[in-house]
């Protein structure tokens, strides 16, 4: 059964190459949000590995943009929160952030200073891990707002850019790897 959510999940998962640079075999995940199976299939498959594995957890935290659209929908379902990482300069009041750089380029992250309590328990979601920058901001804003980070859960993770070793000792829940 969970195969045949894992098979309808990668069926809707489509390589680009050479976007959105040369050399960048990119993987768009935008069918599975034209799903409604394979949607509920993400967050069915989610919402087991956090009830399992953290069955204690205050809050989802989602990374601009793309773990926008899966983070929410997992919070309601675990009847937590949901706080935004957003790319720098959208976020307002105080706010801490981090540059970083990324599979095809660098950013600047940001969080609202009041989104995370200190010793709060997180889980970081986003569609996709290529070498790991943006999440490892992301735990280091974490990091900066004393939370305790429980993991990190992605779609779509890419082995051979090695992002979850750059995340140790944070583990990293992938859906499908390529
Ligand atoms: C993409 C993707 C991840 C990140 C992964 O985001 O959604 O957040 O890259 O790459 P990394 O592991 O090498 O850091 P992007 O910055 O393109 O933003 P978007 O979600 O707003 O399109
Ligand atoms: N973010 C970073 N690298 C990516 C890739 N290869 N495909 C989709 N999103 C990405």
């Amino acid at each position: 059964k969970e195969e045949s959510k894992l098979d309808l999940i990668s069926r809707c998962i489509r390589p680009f190459p050479d976007f959105p640079s040369e050399g960048i075999l990119f993987r768009d995940i935008c069918p599975i949000m034209k799903s409604p199976a394979a949607l509920t299939a993400v967050i069915d498959l989610f919402e087991q590995h956090v009830l399992e594995c953290h069955p204690v957890v205050d809050l989802i935290v989602g990374i601009d943009a793309r773990g926008f659209l899966f983070g929410p929908l997992l919070a309601q379902r675990l009847g937590v929160g949901f706080v935004m990482v957003r790319k720098k300069g959208k976020l307002p009041g105080p706010t801490v952030s981090v540059a970083y750089t990324l599979e095809y380029g660098t950013a600047e992250a940001e969080v609202q200073e009041d989104s995370v309590s200190p010793g709060q328990k997180v889980i970081l979601i986003d569609d996709l891990l290529a070498t790991g920058g943006t999440l490892f901001a992301a735990c280091e804003l974490m990091k900066k707002l004393l939370a305790e980070v429980l993991g990190c859960l992605v779609v779509v993770s890419l082995k051979d850019l090695s992002g979850a070793d750059k995340l140790k000792p944070h583990t990293v829940f992938p859906l499908i790897q390529y």
